[in-house]
């Protein structure tokens, strides 16, 4: 696997090549030194033109534990301010020597240009609205770690919220099912994809009917933007039917789960209580999300040795 640019480049067998490899990489994660040598002397360079927490020092951290150098770059504070385009800042930070770059940009495709354009390997770490692969494959691990079960197959997973703007809902629905999982989408008209054409989906408006039936609950962020856009009639509208609130979560079966990819907005499509509940996994997708991007990074860079 020279890049990682999309969930379905993935065949089910090689997310569960995937998957296994990231348990590995949990165990090396929890030694008294949480390093290997793997990487020692490739570079790997954080390529960010949008904002991001989780999966920038995810990816940072992934690479340091795997002992390859790392360069970080952001766009705010680089030479695009002054008009630099997008091929020549790849060309340039290319030229200094890295071997693989980890692109998050506004633009759906961006990866996939990076990739056209260097030798390095490239992995999406978000573009626009189409791709989040090691957010796919995170929430994966950490399914499987919580269900205690060996596969997904026949998993009912509900996806709540913003479909239509949003990359993580792409790549989950793309992976889940890949895996065998049944997804049902609920979310307000105005949220869901102009058309579901391909997705193996169910979609429902009700999400009161759907919930005492599933076994994951998978929370995506309402974005701010989406409410000055008219999309949304208001905050207090989209909670009141669509939040996991204290009443909601009390009706789920005892053993469903509640997934978030972060950055939450407690109040609005999570209750607070309800995301520091024992069921949410929103601090376990996040630890888990280092052992993933190891697991990623080990595999494009074709490391291809004992796990040490
Ligand atoms: N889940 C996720 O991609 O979070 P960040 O935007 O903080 O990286």
């Amino acid at each position: 696997m020279k890049h990682l640019l999309a969930i379905d480049d993935l065949s089910r067998a090689e997310i569960d090549g995937l998957l296994d490899l990231s348990e590995s990489f949990i165990e090396v994660t929890q030694r008294d030194i949480p390093k290997i040598p793997a990487l020692r002397g490739r570079t790997v360079v954080t390529l960010f033109f949008e904002e991001s927490t989780r999966t920038r020092l995810s990816f940072e951290t992934a690479a340091k534990r795997l002992s390859a150098d790392t360069m970080s770059f952001s766009a705010s504070t680089s030479s695009l301010t002054k008009g630099e385009s997008l091929l020549d800042t790849v060309q340039t930070i290319e030229a200094m020597g890295v071997d693989a770059i980890v692109v998050r940009h506004p633009c759906a495709g961006a990866a996939h240009r990076v990739a056209q354009w260097v030798d390095a390997s490239v992995v999406n770490a978000g573009d626009g609205r189409h791709q989040h692969p090691t957010q796919a494959l995170l929430d994966l691990v950490t399914l499987r770690r919580r269900l205690g079960r060996g596969g997904f197959d026949g998993l009912r997973v509900v996806i709540v919220g913003d479909i239509r703007h949003s990359r993580v809902a792409r790549s989950g629905v793309q992976a889940l099912s890949t895996m065998g999982a049944e997804v049902t989408l609920v979310a307000p008209p105005t949220l869901l994809p102009e058309s579901l054409e391909g997705w193996p989906v169910v979609v429902d408006d009700d999400l009161d009917s759907v919930l005492p039936e599933v076994d994951v609950v998978y929370l995506l962020r309402i974005q701010r933007e989406r409410l000055a856009g008219a999309l949304l009639p208001s905050q207090r509208e989209y909670t009141s039917r669509y939040g996991i609130t204290v009443e909601r979560a009390a009706r789920l079966k005892p053993d469903t789960l509640i997934m978030h990819p972060g950055p939450m907005n407690r109040g609005v499509e999570i209750a607070a209580e309800v995301a520091d509940s024992p069921a949410s996994t929103v601090t376990e997708q996040v630890a888990n999300g280092v052992a993933v991007r190891m697991a990623v990074l080990w595999s494009t860079l074709g490391s291809g040795g004992q796990i040490a």
